[in-house]
């Protein structure tokens, strides 16, 4: 039928700042460009991409306008790294490390057991909450992992509720080793490398692994990206968040797409970032701050060249928070990122550690994903902490919040 074709074109004008991190010779997708703002500016969305940007006085004419009355207008932003399948909540926990226990990777299996118990209904409300804070606080782009049932079955259905809000599907069987494999490290990897692979692969895009001292070891982890990269998934990892370790040096031989954490880094781990073949340091800054731990220096990793994200770790141990609003004001402040550099690395370095170029910037063809601030900049996020500033969120070209 024809209505469903049909579409109308949006300009937004009046623009104070647009931030665009637009690909500097494009005319079409390409990757994100470097951070780009255009002041007074406007835009077109018209079939759910970016049809123009430019000075508000040489805009286009569109079916619909909007005035933003000099807002600032980003990009949605891409939440490359979420663990969002689970069920119960571990507040206690926190009260309990704010109290000075340390955090630990084991607090990871008691959300396993309530993971486990619950029905997949519980586990779907659940996952739409988040996936809900998560729109209205900007984030138009997530990834999603599994990692809390940790049984074939368990990750099997994980993997699959996770793909029904998410195309950016994470297999992170090798998240802990569970209770029942106690002493038998190397039987659950090869469960993880078979059965479960095989029952997940083909609802996932990535495959993962908690690289650590008290989850899997450097073999361990080559091992798993080896076997997941043959079942046709990409690899990312989850490396030096506790302490110094092999992870970014397995996530860079294996051509990783991100090392998330990245918390505690050696000379030889910024330098095998700086010339790895596009594998990103995503930082995490909300882990640091709800385990009260010293933040990564940001400033380190980008003077050395490499491509840094920023994204939330929204999970319900070692950081239950879901904005990215807040990481940006984070990294500014704690990591010593510029508040152009964050807001890059919430968008674009998002977009560069899921390996798309379709999102984290507004350049010609890009998808209509975008955000207005209720403040003339981008500057606002890190100079406004906790204030709610996201007042409009575009998907696709739809308004969605
Ligand atoms: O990214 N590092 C491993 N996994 C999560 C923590 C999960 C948990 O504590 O439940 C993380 O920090
Ligand atoms: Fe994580």
């Amino acid at each position: 039928m024809l209505w469903q074709y049909a579409h109308v074109s949006l300009l937004i004008t009046n623009i104070g700042e647009l931030v665009t991190n637009a690909p500097r010779d494009a005319v079409s997708v390409s990757s994100p460009g470097p951070f780009e703002a255009i002041a007074d500016a406007a835009i077109v969305l018209d079939a759910g991409l970016v049809a123009w940007s430019g000075p508000a006085a040489e805009a286009p004419a569109a079916d619909e306008v909007v005035d933003a009355a000099g807002r600032a207008v980003l990009p949605g932003f891409v939440d490359s790294h979420a663990h969002l399948v689970f069920a119960g909540e571990r507040g206690a926990e926190f009260a309990a490390r704010m109290a000075g226990l340390p955090y630990s990777a084991g607090g990871i299996r008691s959300t396993v057991a309530a993971t486990r118990a619950a029905s997949d209904d519980v586990l779907r409300s659940n996952l739409a909450r988040l996936a809900g804070e998560m729109l209205a606080q900007g984030t138009t782009t997530f990834e999603c992992k599994s990692g809390y049932g940790l049984t074939v079955a368990d990750e099997a259905r994980s993997v699959t509720l996770a793909g029904e809000v998410t195309p950016e599907v994470t297999y992170l069987g090798a998240h802990v080793v569970p209770a029942e494999f106690d002493g038998d490290v190397a039987r659950y990897v090869d469960l993880v490398c078979g059965e479960m692979l095989a029952a997940c692969a083909p609802s996932a895009k990535w495959v993962d692994v908690f690289c650590e001292d008290g989850a899997f070891g450097a073999d361990e982890a080559r091992a798993v990206l080896a076997a997941g990269e043959a079942a046709g998934l990409q690899p990312r990892i989850h490396a030096n968040q506790l302490g110094p370790g092999p992870g970014v040096q397995v996530a860079v031989e294996a051509g990783a797409a991100s090392a998330d954490h990245c918390t505690f880094l050696s000379d030889t781990d910024v330098d095998a970032l700086a010339a790895s073949d596009g594998t990103v340091a995503t930082l995490l800054p909300g882990v640091e701050f709800s385990t009260r731990s010293p933040y990564p220096d940001a400033q380190r990793l980008l003077s050395a060249g490499v491509t840094v994200a920023i994204a939330s770790d929204c999970n319900p141990g070692s950081c239950f928070t879901s904005s990215m609003p807040l990481c940006v004001a984070l990294a500014v402040r704690e990591m010593r990122m510029t508040t152009a550099e964050a807001v890059w690395a919430a968008t674009a370095g998002g977009a560069r550690a899921l390996r798309r170029t379709d999102v984290g910037h507004l350049g010609t063809g890009a998808r209509g994903d975008l955000i207005m601030l209720d403040a003339p900049s981008h500057a606002y996020l890190a100079y406004r902490p906790g204030v709610p500033l996201v007042t409009g969120v575009w998907r696709s070209g739809e308004r969605v919040a």
